[in-house]
C-alpha cells in the first residue's frame, strides 16, 4: 500500500519511508556490540532457519506485542515492519518460522551501483547482527519501463538474494508486487526478471481500486474474479506460482457516500491517483477489528456482493451521513485460500497480524480464530468451491 503524500489518516502501510540515510551510522555501531552476543534464552534460537516450508504462512507485523497472539501453527515467516523485537525473534525460531527485515529505499539513490552494493551491504550487516532470516523489499515507487530505475530494481533485488543467499545460508529474500503485473499505480517493474532473481512474490491482493477507470463507485477492496485472473497474469508471464504467495488484506475501506441510491449504490468523491480520476484514496482504511465492534449497529447488518464475492455493510456517521464499508472476512479469504492451494501457489500471507482484537473478549477470540483458520481452508471446503 503506497500512497505518499496523501494526507488522509490510514493505516500504517507498506509505504512508510524507511530512514535508512540517518541510521546505517548507529546500526553499524549496535551491529559490533551485537555481533556473537546471542540475545535469546538458547544459543541454537539464534540461528537463521533453514529449512524450506512446504506452505507459508507470511505475516507483516507492524510491531508492539499482538504476535504473542498469532496462531504460531501456521506462521512461517514474519516480516518485522515494526522496531526490532528480540523477543519476537527468539521466538519465531524456536516455532521453526523466519523473521524478516524490511528493505525499501528511494530507486534514484540505488541506480548507482556503488550505493547499491552499500545499500545491501548494510542490510546484510544488519540482519547478521539481529539474528534475522531473509529481507522483504517493499518498494513500491511508480517507474517506467526501461528507465535507468527500472534496471536497477531488477539489480537491487538480484545482487540483495545473491548477498543474504551467500552469508546468511537458508536465508529468505521476498519482493512485494502490486494485485496485478500490468503496471498498476505506474509500478511498471520487469516482474520475470524480479521473481527470477529472488525467492518469493509477495502478492499484495488488496487496495484494488487504488485506481478506478469507470464508476466512481464505492467497491470491494479485493473483488474474488479480479484477485484472481490477476494471478494467471503473472503465471502466463511464466512465473512459477510456487514464486507467489497470495496477500490477503485484514483490512477494509470505509467510503463516505456523496449519494447513496435506492439500489445500495456508494458513490464517493473523485479523488486521482496516479493517472487514475478516482480512488481507493477517498476512503479511509478500517482495521478488521473495528469493523466487527460496528458491524451489528449498522444500518445494513453484513451484506455480501455475490458478484465481487466480498461482504460489505452501510451505517450513518453522527452528521447523518451514510457510509460504505468493504473488507474480507472469513467467508471472502477461505475463496481465495481456496484458489491458492488448488493453483499450487507458494502460499498466503495478510497486511497485517496487527489488525485483529487479541483481546480476552470471548466474541473477538473467537473471530480472531476465524480469521486465522480461513487461510488453511480445509480440503472439503476447497472441492465444494472447485468442483
Ligand atoms: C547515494 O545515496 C545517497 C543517499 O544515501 C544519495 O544522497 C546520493 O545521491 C546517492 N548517489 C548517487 C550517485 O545516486
Ligand atoms: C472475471 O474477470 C475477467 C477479467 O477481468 C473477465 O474477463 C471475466 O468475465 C470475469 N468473470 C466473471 C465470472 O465475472
Ligand atoms: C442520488 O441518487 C438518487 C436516487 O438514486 C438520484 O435520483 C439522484 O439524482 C442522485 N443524486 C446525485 C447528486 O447524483
Ligand atoms: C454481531 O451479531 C452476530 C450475529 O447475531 C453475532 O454472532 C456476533 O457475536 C455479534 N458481534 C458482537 C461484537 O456483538
Amino acid at each position: 500500500m503506497c500512497r505518499a503524500g496523501d494526507p488522509r489518516t490510514r493505516i500504517e502501510n507498506h509505504c512508510t519511508i524507511s530512514m535508512w540515510i540517518i541510521v546505517p551510522l548507529v546500526l553499524t555501531l549496535t551491529a559490533q556490540v551485537w555481533s556473537n552476543v546471542c540475545p535469546c534464552a538458547r544459543e541454537e534460537l539464534c540461528q537463521p532457519i533453514r529449512t524450506q516450508p512446504a506452505f507459508e504462512v507470511f505475516v507483516f507485523d507492524v510491531g508492539k506485542k499482538a504476535w504473542k497472539f498469532y496462531d504460531w501453527t501456521k506462521v512461517t515467516t514474519v516480516a518485522a515492519f515494526g522496531e526490532y523485537d528480540v523477543e519476537l525473534m527468539c521466538y519465531a525460531h524456536s516455532k521453526g518460522a523466519r523473521v524478516v527485515l524490511k528493505g525499501d529505499v528511494p530507486l534514484s539513490y540505488i541506480v548507482d551501483p556503488v550505493n547499491r552494493t552499500a545499500w545491501i551491504q548494510e542490510k546484510v550487516q544488519l540482519a547478521q547482527s539481529q539474528f534475522m532470516d531473509g529481507i522483504n523489499i517493499d518498494v513500491e515507487q511508480a517507474v517506467e519501463t526501461g528507465s535507468p530505475e527500472y534496471y536497477a530494481l531488477t539489480a537491487l533485488v538480484k545482487e540483495t538474494t545473491e548477498s543474504f543467499h551467500i552469508k546468511i545460508p537458508g536465508s529468505q529474500v521476498s519482493f512485494d508486487v502490486a494485485w496485478s503485473p500490468k503496471c498498476i499505480d505506474k509500478r511498471c517493474y520487469d516482474y520475470l526478471a524480479i521473481a527470477d532473481s529472488c525467492d518469493l512474490l509477495f502478492v499484495m491482493s488488496y487496495d484494488e481500486q487504488s485506481q478506478i477507470w469507470g464508476d466512481c463507485i464505492a467497491m470491494a477492496n479485493a473483488p474474488f474474479n479480479q484477485t484472481l485472473t490477476a494471478y494467471d497474469q503473472y503465471i502466463s508471464m511464466s512465473i512459477e506460482p510456487q514464486k507467489l504467495v497470495m496477500g490477503v488484506p485484514w483490512y477494509g475501506y470505509d467510503y463516505s457516500c456523496l449519494n447513496f441510491t435506492k439500489d445500495g449504490i456508494c458513490t464517493i468523491p473523485k479523488v486521482p491517483f496516479r493517472g487514475a480520476p478516482c480512488s481507493d484514496a477517498s476512503g479511509r482504511q478500517i482495521p478488521y477489528s473495528i469493523m466487527m465492534k460496528q458491524i451489528n449497529s449498522s444500518i445494513s447488518g453484513r451484506l455480501w456482493d455475490k458478484n465481487q464475492r466480498a461482504p460489505y455493510y452501510n451505517y450513518k456517521d453522527t452528521e447523518g451521513r451514510v457510509h460504505q464499508v468493504w473488507y474480507d472476512d472469513p467467508e471472502s479469504i477461505a475463496l481465495k485460500a481456496a484458489y491458492v492451494a488448488q493453483r499450487g501457489l507458494k502460499g498466503i500471507g495478510m497486511w497485517n497480524g496487527n489488525l485483529l482484537d487479541y483481546s480476552s473478549d470471548p466474541i473477538a477470540q473467537q473471530q480472531t480464530a476465524d480469521m486465522w483458520n480461513s487461510l488453511t481452508p480445509s480440503k472439503d471446503r476447497e472441492s465444494a468451491v472447485f468442483s
